[in-house]
């Protein structure tokens, strides 16, 4: 059987890339990583995939015209490595209506927040702001809503009175590195069918 192939789009530290690295070594998701782009040059993310021998490029956004030339180098780059799935994983750059129809279904993402509350920027020190008492983390299919797309997985996470955006930030993140390679398998499975905007998950 074909292996099943992800790209994942970082920007940053990519702890989450490693979680899903760590899951697929583990065996726990039956899946190759074929390709990480990032859109930044120094991101500890490529570290991270060289170091494991995944193909892994920085496409700098400034070397094309525009943001659809840049969009479809990066459709090429994907399409080349006959790619199942695209996990956005602190992907800081928000896709265009043609990336998004190119690989429509096939594209996921991680928030750490539980959407539709907090979509966006600056998400733990809002919702500590706010007053919220639960956040959490949520991974979802990507529409050309920024966050708003059918909602896959959510875990939820307490905030306490001592809470600052560090501790916070941490408490989700550490739930973020489960629920992310769990979506994926999922995926993976077939488990999932979307009935209008929201996610069935099979048995
Ligand atoms: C995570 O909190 C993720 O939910 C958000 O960006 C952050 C990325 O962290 N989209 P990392 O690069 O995976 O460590």
């Amino acid at each position: 059987m074909a292996p099943f192939t992800l790209a994942v789009l970082v920007s940053g530290r990519g702890s989450n890339l490693q979680a899903i690295i760590d899951s697929i070594e583990k065996k726990d998701l039956p899946a190759e990583i074929g390709l990480v782009v990032s859109n930044v040059k120094d991101a500890y993310a490529l570290e991270r995939a060289q170091k494991q021998g995944i193909e892994s490029i920085f496409m700098d956004p400034k070397s094309y015209p525009d943001r659809n030339s840049y969009e479809q180098a990066l459709v090429e780059r994907i399409q080349a490595k006959s790619v199942n799935l695209i996990c956005l994983a602190g992907f800081m750059r928000v896709l265009g209506k043609h990336f998004i129809e190119t690989f429509s279904g096939r594209i996921i993402n991680i928030h750490p927040s539980l959407l539709p509350a907090f979509p966006g920027l600056n998400v733990q020190k809002r919702a500590l702001e706010h007053g919220a008492r639960f956040s959490g983390c949520t991974v979802h299919y990507v529409n050309e809503e920024v966050d708003g797309g059918p909602i896959i997985l959510q875990t939820v996470v307490p905030i306490y009175d001592n809470d600052d955006e560090a501790s916070l930030s941490e408490r989700i993140l550490e739930q973020e590195h489960i629920a992310y390679p769990e979506a994926i398998r999922l995926i993976i499975e077939g488990r999932l069918t979307l009935s209008g905007r929201r996610v069935l998950h099979g048995k």
